[in-house]
């Protein structure tokens, strides 16, 4: 046909680049990958300085980690005899085993970090507040994103068991035994976790289906719950100041719809205060200008990622063995401020003894989550504290939240690097005594 190779190529391009803003439009309701966008967004809300876009950077780790996954999943073998070999012949037998196990793991590593960084920054510039549009309900959203944030530290604490090596296998054992330390219920949940008494093949196989199953699909349609209240709350938070600005002003009204036949059959003119409460001036089409930066930050993400996993290596130490316990024992990095409050609560005074495990493994850090997810609904602030880094209303809670912040990482800090043998303290560059039950 008499189409020339270009023109081929453009419809089959076209929604990517599209020539003008009709194109643009056409091209969000026309391809399946780029409908869940809107057609229009605020500048805004594109501003890298506003979000960092740390929440898109953790979705794309998380696609990473599904993608490796996927991969890694045709090799891994769920059983205690075969998992350790099977991991070590994805790092040194199979063609490019080694390097997609390392961005599986750097990815990992990252996705927490990436995560715990958008929490902050939602914290901080007042994103879970609701601001001037209808039927906006960020504090949802902020909840959503607490479950969000336990969820990809369980994926992550379910991955950790999967190589069987010594690291994994005692890395959960302190994981499972702080859990083990909830009043009445402790010792069921570590049942319930591990399937048994200790850790063993039902263990293995219970955090297997977790990891590759359960907690990915839970994290999918959370987070696709999460986008869609995003664009019900009138996209993000930094958007409802430039509306409250242009209320001060007095200039604009805030938009309604108002629906004729609606307001015939129910004998009334329905109006309907719009969600989206931005002004026509502020817009620009999603595409490119939204999915162009999607895609660049992608791309850094996927650079870094690729970048680090050429440099480190995926640790694999010698098979688990019940029988031989590292000295110390410590859980993975996220959980080390956790053992290190254990630690620091445990407390004998002559026959008075504080339960570490309990006070600083459950009741500090439960206390902590359900202050965290109920927050929106403490913060009293006005509404012109939605959405702006470090609004002088909040200043004192934003102290609050970032004296705990620091905290938790002073304590992560000391649990990583000055925690020696039997849990004594030296500093980062001081040798540990030789330690009989290392190997
Ligand atoms: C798997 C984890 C998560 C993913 C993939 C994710 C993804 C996103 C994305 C892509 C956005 C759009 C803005 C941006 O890029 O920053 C966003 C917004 C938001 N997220 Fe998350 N998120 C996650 C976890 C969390 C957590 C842990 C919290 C807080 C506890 C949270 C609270 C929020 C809030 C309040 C907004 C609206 C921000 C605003 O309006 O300025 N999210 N999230």
């Amino acid at each position: 046909m008499g189409m020339k190779f270009k023109e081929r190529w453009e419809t089959l391009t076209w929604t990517w680049n599209p020539k003008s803003i009709r194109e643009s439009s056409d091209s969000v309701v026309r391809n399946l990958l780029l409908h869940w966008f809107p057609a229009k967004v605020s500048h805004k809300s594109l501003s890298y300085r506003y979000s960092l876009w740390l929440g898109t950077i953790s979705a794309v780790l998380f696609f990473i980690l599904c993608a490796t996954g996927l991969i890694l999943m045709f090799l891994y073998v769920p059983s205690v005899e075969r998992a350790y070999p099977s991991v070590k012949d994805i790092g040194f037998v199979a063609s490019y085993g080694g390097f997609i196990r390392s961005v599986h793991r750097i990815a990992a590593h990252l996705m927490v970090v990436a995560v715990f960084l958008h929490m902050m920054r939602a914290f901080l510039t007042g994103a879970y507040k609701n601001g001037l549009g209808a039927n906006q309900n960020r504090p949802v959203n902020w909840v959503l994103g607490v479950v969000l944030l336990f969820l990809t530290l369980l994926l992550s604490f379910t991955g950790y068991l999967l190589p069987w090596d010594q690291l994994a296998y005692w890395a959960i054992t302190v994981g499972t035994n702080i859990a083990s330390a909830a009043p009445l219920v402790g010792d069921k949940i570590r049942f319930f976790l591990l399937g048994g008494n200790q850790i063993d093949q039902n263990t293995l196989l219970r955090f297997y289906v977790l990891h590759c199953f359960v907690l990915p699909v839970s994290v999918f349609l959370l987070f696709s719950w999460h986008m869609w209240r995003v664009r019900k709350d009138g996209g993000l938070a930094s958007v409802d100041r430039e509306a409250q600005k242009a209320k001060e002003k007095k200039s604009i009204p805030i938009k309604t719809k108002t629906y004729a036949l609606l307001g015939i059959t129910s004998g009334r003119t329905v109006a309907v205060e719009s969600s989206y409460i931005d002004q026509d001036e502020n817009l620009v089409e999603s595409v490119p200008n939204l999915t162009g930066r999607v895609l660049f930050v992608a791309l850094a993400t996927a650079l870094l990622v690729i970048t680090l996993a050429f440099l480190i290596q995926a640790p694999l130490e010698e098979a688990a063995n019940p029988l031989v316990t590292p000295n110390p024992a410590k859980a993975p990095w996220y959980f080390l401020w956790l053992q290190e409050l254990v630690a620091d609560t445990t407390v004998h005074l002559g026959s008075f003894t504080i339960n570490g495990a309990l006070v600083g493994g459950i009741l500090i850090p439960a206390l902590l989550g359900l202050l965290l997810a109920a927050w929106p609904y403490f913060d009293r602030s006005s509404t012109a504290a939605t959405g702006v880094w470090f609004a002088k209303e909040r200043r004192r809670q934003n102290l609050v939240f970032l004296a705990v912040i620091f905290a938790i990482l002073v304590l992560t800090f000391v649990g990583t690097f000055m925690r020696g043998p039997s849990w004594h303290l030296y500093w980062p560059w001081q040798a540990w005594p030789p330690s009989p039950t290392r190997f």
